[in-house]
């Protein structure tokens, strides 16, 4: 079915309040796509048109349907390891140093933070080799922490159930160890084991709302290919909310399409994509 025209004062509009509640910032060079992610919205609400769909959207209460517009609009878009590089850093020089490093080790529990994990497959990556390496390390504790702006992409995390077809990426010691094959009407799919589940904690969360609410810092934030939608005021702000809540020596990383190049921070670069708090 054909979707009704987007015309410049709506999708001025829609623009404002999706910055306005995510920092997603479209500029004008995404109206085409605005529009092919907003058509089925407008269906499934009977809007004949986008000033419909406008109205609705600034009416009093429309908190839940703005949700809808967010999700609609942000991408979702990740993978077991994506990005391998990223973890294989993790292993070798995060955690190493977490091991040798009395001052950067605190109290002896590594945090870790996955600041935009969609659908899971990212935060579970981590934890994945975060407990394969607490079985083999004496000792070794962790905890995480994951979040997103996106109900429904949390809930799919959440269930940390996915298609055979996702988990190529994932090395076959950690799917035999951590993955439970499904039957019945579950055949084909996968489900994280309960274990590593249990160890996260999930949080329905704005990058820029007031507070967040962990009470510790990391050690590790991951915050990767969330930013690249922001403009750079919210780039700089976000950083430096970041840089805050890590620990002495703790590390950042981001998209490696996402640089922090050209931003005022006080990171210092150690690879590409990967930031250090001294
Ligand atoms: C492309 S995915 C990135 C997933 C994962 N980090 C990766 O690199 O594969 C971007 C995620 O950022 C989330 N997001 C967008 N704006 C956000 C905001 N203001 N606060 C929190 N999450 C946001 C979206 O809902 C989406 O799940």
């Amino acid at each position: 079915m054909q979707s009704p025209p987007l015309t410049d004062t709506d999708y001025a509009l829609i623009s404002k309040l999706v910055y306005k509640h995510s920092r997603i910032h479209l500029g004008d060079g995404k109206r085409e796509l605005v529009a092919s992610r907003l058509g089925k919205r407008l269906r499934a609400l009977g809007c004949a048109s986008y000033s419909d769909y406008c109205g609705i959207l600034t009416r009093s209460g429309a908190e839940e349907e703005l949700a809808h517009l967010v999700d609609s609009i942000s991408t979702n878009h990740t993978f077991f390891f994506r990005e391998k590089q990223h973890f294989e850093f993790l292993q070798n020089t995060v955690l190493m140093n977490f091991a040798t490093d009395r001052a950067f080790r605190r109290d002896g529990c590594f945090r870790c933070w996955s600041a935009a994990s969609s659908t899971g497959e990212e935060p579970y990556s981590i934890a994945l080799m975060l407990a394969a390496h607490a079985d083999k390390t004496q000792g070794f504790r962790w905890e995480m922490d994951c979040s997103d702006i996106s109900r429904p992409a949390l809930e799919a995390a959440r269930s940390g159930i996915y298609p055979a077809v996702r988990l190529h990426e994932v090395p076959l010691d950690l799917r035999q160890k951590y993955f439970q094959r499904g039957i019945g009407a579950q055949t084909g799919r996968y489900r994280v084991k309960q274990e590593i589940r249990n160890k996260i904690m999930w949080h329905q969360l704005n990058l820029f709302q007031d507070t967040y609410p962990f009470q510790k810092k990391f050690h590790l934030i991951f915050c990767r290919n969330v930013m690249i939608y922001f403009d750079r005021p919210s780039q700089e702000a976000l950083v430096e909310r970041m840089s805050e809540l890590l620990v002495p020596g703790g590390y950042l990383k981001v998209g490696h399409s996402e640089s922090l190049a050209g931003l005022s921070h006080r990171l210092v670069q150690v690879k590409p994509a990967v930031y250090r708090k001294q």
